[in-house]
């Protein structure tokens, strides 16, 4: 006995695609294939494509069917019946036009304003997830690419986590290796009472990171007191580990800072958390021959690759990919995970690729690309200065992160007040209001640019844009967003109370497209956690913000004999969007 599929679990897709499937085991019981059912442009609101790629299989196999067609009017026949379509239509070589039922469209509005968004998560093939994200290097600079690191992939955990996937938000620190000499006997010089030392002490650890390379190229002696530290640290003696301990511990409040505006979090296992498993891990390894020696070092090659993948360097020591293979080991092994996703700039790719091949030799993967357990570089392009070079600030080589995000909250807040003083509305605000609204809008905005964008370009860094509050910015969202929660104020009718008194019809056209692109979220979160692809989602809420407009401009809301259903509209549109907020990691605003 089939099991009806649950009515109103996963994205229209995935329900029309239920819908396909039983279709398909009766229109070709003799052939499996996977339903292929799209958004439509032209012809209706959905499409199911697979009649041709069907005829292709059956024809010649003394199949009844005598074309495309006559599949696709057999796929539309078999459609079991269900109140989310209206009608179907079967166009050229079978293509299955599907148009939705208003009434079903507008119930699933409804059902969401009363039971929540949550009912709207699309459903997806795993349960668990590592995204191993931000992870800067201890006592060196986090960077801009630590910023887009941490912007990416708090945003893919966001969208997996409401996807119902358990994520596990790992920041892969850089917290071992051999800078740890060097840093360790630079802090007993330098700081003899260095046990009893706030972090203000030593200020700014990428200069002590700087002062102490000096001291270790230009001092053969200390250089030799510096090695023989490695070996005291990694040989877990006391003094050394309390000290490296302590450099750890500054570095992370540093980098809390950055986390504690963006209101990231991010669970610390560092890469020294990993280097009990090396030897294990690359035991393993070595007893499944893949394991080589080359020039003194360890090594595995890979088909493909010039040079081979070192895994235990000359001088014996483990490198940073064979500390990935063991984290590799450990989240496929311990932790279970079924995706593990790394994201890092794009430059790291030859680094990943040559390690996930090296995963698939030793059987830890599967061979076919797609299926589970998998892992995939999220890779990202370059942040650029208006000179079109590396994004640098004026007053030093790097750039500092809090300096730039407070700049981001300075700047939104300069703007907020000149407008709202202009504008006489200034009175109506508080304080707390004022510093909690320039700080939404202006890390917002940080946020927002980064991710409109398809990741793998490189984009260029502008406050003057991204505070801008035209075109495809934070900012104009969140005055769109605003704008309807003030439609709905002065309406003075309590949409709560609509929600379960009134209904929604979608009969004017721009309420019907208003309503089809608004149940097409689910969707949305489904393909952006599919393919990696923040900017999906981005997309999808700028055009949502394009369609409400065009809606509110040419359906009065307030006083028209549709008031209820369209404030219902109003008001699912908002939630939606905060949605979409909430999943980018940017906090709405309800006036501005
Ligand atoms: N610490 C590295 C860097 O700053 C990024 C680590 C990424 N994660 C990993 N598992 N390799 O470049």
């Amino acid at each position: 006995q089939e099991q009806e599929p649950t009515v109103g679990a996963g994205s229209v897709k995935q329900q029309l695609s239920r819908l396909v499937i039983s279709s398909l085991r009766a229109t070709v019981p003799e052939v499996e294939v996977e339903p292929m059912v799209e958004v439509s442009a032209k012809f209706a609101d959905y499409q199911c494509n697979n009649a041709m790629g069907l005829w292709s299989k059956v024809k010649g196999s003394g199949t009844s069917f005598k074309n495309p067609n006559a599949i696709g009017q057999a796929i539309a026949k078999n459609l079991p019946s269900s109140d989310i379509i209206e009608s179907t239509s079967v166009a050229g070589p079978g293509f299955v036009n599907i148009t939705l039922s208003n009434h079903w469209v507008a119930k699933r509005i409804q059902d969401m304003l009363v039971n929540g968004i949550s009912t709207w998560a699309p459903i997806l093939p795993v349960k668990r997830a590592v995204i191993d994200f931000s992870s800067p290097n201890i006592a060196k600079e986090m960077h801009v690419g630590h910023l887009r690191s941490t912007i990416i992939g708090d945003t893919l955990a966001r969208m997996f986590e409401f996807s119902n996937v358990d994520v596990l938000r790992r920041n892969h620190v850089g917290d071992w290796g051999t800078q740890f000499g060097m840093l360790i006997e630079y802090l007993f010089e330098k700081f003899p009472n260095w046990q009893e030392i706030g972090s203000q002490a030593i200020g700014d650890l990428q200069i002590f990171y700087k002062a102490s390379k000096s001291r270790f190229d230009n001092d053969p002696e200390f250089k030799e007191r510096a090695q023989q530290g490695v070996v005291r640290l990694q040989g877990g003696e006391e003094k050394y580990r309390e000290a490296w301990k302590k450099i750890c511990d500054i570095s992370r409040s540093e980098f809390d800072l950055v986390y504690k505006r963006l209101n990231v979090v991010l669970e610390e296992k560092g890469e020294s958390f990993y280097n009990p498993y090396i030897p294990q891990v690359l035991a393993e390894l070595n007893s499944k021959g893949l394991i080589q020696e080359s020039e003194g070092a360890q090594v595995i090659f890979i088909e493909g690759h010039q040079i081979p993948l070192i895994v235990v360097k000359r001088d014996g020591g483990f490198n940073y990919a064979s500390t990935d293979l063991a984290a590799l080991w450990y989240r496929l092994n311990v932790e279970k995970a079924e995706w593990i996703i790394y994201v890092t700039d794009v430059g790291q790719q030859q680094h990943f690729d040559m390690f996930f091949s090296a995963a698939r030799m030793a059987g830890w993967l599967p061979d076919q690309k797609g299926k589970f357990p998998k892992t995939s570089h999220v890779g990202f392009g370059l942040v650029l200065g208006s000179d079109g070079k590396r994004f640098r600030t004026r007053s030093t080589e790097v750039v500092r992160l809090v300096e730039l995000l407070d700049e981001a909250k300075t700047r939104s807040k300069s703007e907020l007040l000149q407008r709202l003083t202009e504008n006489g509305k200034i009175v109506d605000w508080t304080d707390e209001e004022l510093e909690q609204t320039s700080e939404a809008v202006g890390y917002g905005a940080v946020k927002y640019a980064d991710l409109k964008n398809n990741r793998l370009t490189n984009y260029t860094f502008s406050f003057e844009q991204m505070l801008s509050d035209k075109g495809n910015t934070a900012v104009y969202l969140q005055y769109a967003h605003a704008r309807i929660c003030s439609i709905i104020r002065k309406s003075n009718k309590d949409v709560e109370e609509l929600k379960t008194s009134g209904a929604i019809s979608l009969d004017h056209p721009d309420e019907r497209v208003l309503g089809l692109y608004l149940i097409r979220f689910a969707e949305v979160v489904e393909e952006a956690c599919t393919n990696l692809l923040p900017n999906v989602l981005c997309e999808y809420l700028y055009n949502l913000s394009e369609m409400f407009t065009k809606f509110y401009t040419n359906c009065q809301v307030v006083g028209s004999p549709e008031e209820t259903s369209r404030l219902l509209l109003c008001q699912a549109t908002a939630v939606v969007m905060r949605q979409c907020f909430q999943l980018l990691g940017i906090t709405p605003v309800y006036k501005l």
